[in-house]
């Protein structure tokens, strides 16, 4: 617990993965990725806002020449559920033909959002799509969806830290902490 900013004590309840794993989990990821993708035309294509912290960890371990460029979408609202409808806030307005697309998560829970990106990158003519997301909770899928790059598997817990939000904070936590349930409960 020492890891732990001291303003997230009234909020998390552990650190659930230490920003030490999340590291060697990118870089393990980011070696992967260099390997695939040798001579290819390499897009990397992030999801904000919660995307956005693995995303720049993420490049700096891929040994290529690639392109990069973000999206925003939405599909929680201020509560810990997924209100399964997304909402395209900003696209990519460059052309997608000829390029092998990676889209970059931060985590795979209903599967919904990735499902959704796959589908609409797909109708661009790109050379191929894959998924990369740094967590995974396979026990909420709603959905068919499965990462191409996964980070680390965790249980159903909602979690901050690490780029993803509870109500749009605690993204700058390094950790990936557990929200504590009284927060959230109360709604
Ligand atoms: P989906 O349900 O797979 O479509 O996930 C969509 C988005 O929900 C993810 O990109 C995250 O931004 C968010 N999300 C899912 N689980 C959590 C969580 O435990 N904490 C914070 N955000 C989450
Ligand atoms: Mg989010």
């Amino acid at each position: 617990m020492e890891q732990k900013n001291d303003f997230t004590k009234e909020i998390a309840d552990r650190v659930l993965v230490s920003r030490e794993e999340i590291q060697q989990a990118v870089a393990r990821i980011g070696a992967e990725i260099t390997k695939d993708y040798e001579g290819k035309e390499l897009f990397v294509i992030g999801v904000l806002k919660g995307g956005f912290m693995f995303m720049a960890d993420l490049v700096r371990e891929i040994n290529l020449p690639l392109q990069l460029d973000f999206i925003a979408v939405s599909s929680y609202g201020s509560s810990t559920k997924t209100s399964g409808v997304v909402r395209m806030i900003k696209d990519i307005d460059k052309p997608l033909d000829g390029k092998h697309l990676l889209i970059v998560e931060d985590i795979i829970d209903s599967g919904v959002t990735l499902k959704y990106l796959k589908e609409m990158f797909a109708t661009r003519g790109p050379l191929s799509i894959k998924v990369c997301t740094i967590f995974d909770k396979p026990s909420r899928r709603k959905v068919e969806m499965k990462g191409d790059y996964v980070g680390i598997e965790i249980p159903d817990e909602f979690v901050i830290g690490y780029g993803l939000d509870y109500d749009g904070k605690y993204r700058n936590l390094p950790d990936l902490c557990v929200l504590r349930r009284d927060v959230y409960e109360k709604e």
